[in-house]
């Protein structure tokens, strides 16, 4: 996934443009760049890199004496082409007067490519977004248009593409572009803006316009229109932009994702006060019919990717505990292309954070075509995977920067479990006082989860004991597995150290040969619960061949005192909701290791907020 950006009037556009960038980094962080339309001369800057090597190139430059009135830029997470200066965006037409930057893939670029080769056209980048430029640019020495340029080559590019284009013979506009990627257009009083995502204009902007697939803005300093792709005017409402520059800022920590962490117990008060007044009322669910949305439904599939996957597996549990109803977890990169037996007794679930995953968006839209009823769970209700949705459950935690997801994992969570009970509510396929102790158990947990948040110095300690390590090995047995895994995937994502999540009870078929005196196995385990005897047995299996213990568990097991090398206790809680605790240490551990490993936490190598590619 990129982040795009564009300006339009009287600010010091390259300083709009580079602050716009800035809040969109957690989008990509390859490389970066911007163009400048200087009164009809179109100047490019780029750098490899972060952001601030972009920056250098920008402050080296006297802009003082230049008439710059709009101007577009990018900040890079690389697809087709490496991490170069040369692939980095904007991209020039060969005559230099068109400029571009995209966010997506264009999936038909390679015979556009040699298309647009055999027509005289040079190509100076390894990247798909440069066929657009001189698709677009053939198109408008044809038409002298730029929006008929741009209506024209939109029509004959595949894929997923948002676009910000400027030409040096029409100083007076930018145009946006969407499809199968997200784009909006910030209002301002004489200005206006384009992004990506909102970050990029909170503090700026004082109205939004969100674009549909398939629609362009003409956007000029002192109004917006908006089209179709065959050019039919498009009456759009602007809409309040209800984000404060808090909302984007770090509150004093010194990491994104540490905020996020702290954030997570008034997140999930709120989740709560909003769904259920006390353990006796029934869940509310926001607008969400449960009862509609389940009635006649024989299965459940829940479709998402990474963090979200991980939810999923959590969910399978709940909703199985509590409703009956069979459910299938799938990574949707994996659903797309097998057998798909949903239909129209089906309930697909697709869970992701940004809903613009576009594994997860093919899934649902595929699961959409076999009959499913859709419900997504997201933490974005303006993103695309809400257009194919009977129903959506929005998480409603706040922007989540950093690229681990924390937070919106938890709000997803809880967010899950409150629908299950409505629905067992609604089902009557639970007992009343089972139900009314889980809500009572509930209510209770942001408070718990502060006390986790508010005694870290065993797993500060750990982090920096066992830091050095190579690999670590993460086991689990029941509804915690998925935490062992998302353990598991929050260490690998922000430390690069190698972490496995297992179940428990696959050690002994094959894992338990990885295990030595420099292999440390982290246990989640809950005293009390089902599985703890067997998990006590594994993590012995463990000890005999000198692996280093650390237990992640409800409460400290005085039984087994020798057994762990490390105890990180969280406050006691039914093995059901444990999920949702033993989850913050976890968190913790993998923020805490990422530190004392100087990694770049908030934006890991490699990776991005949003993976919008498959
Ligand atoms: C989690 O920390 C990662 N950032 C990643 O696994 C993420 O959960 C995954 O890409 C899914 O994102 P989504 O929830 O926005 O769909």
């Amino acid at each position: 996934m990129c982040g795009i950006v564009g300006y339009i009037g009287n600010n010091a556009v390259e300083e709009v443009l580079l602050s716009g960038l800035k809040s969109l980094e957690y989008r990509g962080y390859d490389s970066a760049g911007i163009a400048l339309n200087d009164n009809g001369q179109i100047d490019v800057y780029r750098a490899k890199g972060k952001l601030d090597n972009l920056s250098r190139v920008l402050n080296a430059q006297d802009f003082s004496h230049k008439h710059i009135s709009q101007g577009i830029g990018h900040i890079r997470w690389a697809t087709h082409g490496g991490a170069t200066v040369e692939n980095a965006h904007p991209h020039k037409s060969n005559d230099g007067k068109l400029v571009l930057v995209h966010n997506g893939i264009i999936e038909n670029y390679k015979e556009l490519r040699e298309e647009l080769k055999r027509e005289g056209f040079h190509f100076f980048s390894q990247t798909d977004t440069e066929t657009a430029v001189h698709l677009i640019d053939r198109e408008y020495k044809v038409l002298r248009s730029l929006e008929a340029a741009v209506i024209s080559a939109v029509s004959k590019l595949r894929g997923a593409f948002a676009f910000c284009i400027m030409h040096h013979d029409e100083p007076d506009k930018i145009i946006a572009v969407r499809k199968n990627a997200p784009l909006i257009v910030g209002l301002g009083n004489n200005e206006n803006f384009i992004a990506s995502d909102i970050p990029a204009i909170i503090g700026k902007a004082q109205k939004i316009v969100y674009l549909d697939d398939n629609e362009l803005a003409i956007v000029r300093k002192d109004n917006v229109t908006v089209k179709d792709f065959n050019g039919r005017l498009i009456n759009k409402n602007p809409e309040a932009l209800n984000f404060a520059a808090e909302d984007i800022s770090k509150r004093g920590y010194k990491h994104y994702m540490l905020k996020e962490i702290n954030e997570q117990p008034d997140i999930i008060r709120n989740v709560l006060a909003r769904r259920m007044k006390d353990a006796g009322s029934p869940v509310a669910t926001d607008g969400l019919d449960a009862g509609q949305l389940f009635a006649g439904v024989e299965k459940i599939e829940i479709i998402a990717c990474g963090t979200s996957l991980h939810a999923a597996m959590v969910a399978r549990h709940v909703f199985e505990e509590l409703t009956g109803i069979a459910v299938t977890v799938e990574a949707a990169s994996e659903y797309i292309y097998k057998r798909v037996l949903t239909d129209e007794k089906t309930l697909c679930i697709g869970i992701s954070q940004s809903g613009e995953t576009a594994d997860t968006i093919t899934a649902v839209k595929l699961a959409k075509e076999k009959g499913a009823k859709i419900l997504t769970v997201t933490n974005r209700i303006d993103s695309s995977i809400v257009r194919y949705a009977d129903g959506v459950l929005p998480l409603e935690a706040g922007i989540e920067v950093s690229v681990a997801a924390t937070k919106s994992y938890t709000a997803q969570l809880v967010s899950l479990y409150l629908l299950a009970i409505a629905v067992a509510e609604v089902r009557h396929s639970a007992a009343p006082e089972v139900l009314s102790g889980l809500k009572q158990e509930l209510l209770e947990l942001p408070a718990k989860m502060e006390q986790v948040l508010g005694a870290t110095e065993t797993i500060k300690r750990c982090a920096e004991k066992y830091c050095g390590n190579k690999s670590f090995i993460y086991i689990a047995r029941g509804i915690n597995l998925a935490s062992a895994y998302e353990g598991a995937l929050k260490l690998k994502e922000i430390s690069y150290i190698n972490a496995g999540g297992y179940a428990a009870g696959e050690l002994k078929h094959g894992p338990i040969a990885l295990l030595d005196e420099n292999m440390p196995v982290l246990a989640v385990l809950v005293p009390g619960s089902r599985t703890y005897d067997k998990m006590i047995s594994n993590c012995e299996e463990a000890k005999a061949r000198h692996a280093r213990l650390i237990a992640v568990t409800t409460e400290a097991d005085n039984a087994h005192e020798g057994l762990f090398d490390e105890q990180i206790k969280v406050p006691a809680v039914s093995e059901i909701l444990s999920p949702v605790l033993l989850n913050i240490p976890l968190q913790l551990l993998a923020y805490y290791t990422a530190e004392a490993l100087g990694r770049e936490v908030d934006q890991p190598r490699n990776l991005a907020k949003s993976v919008t590619v498959e």
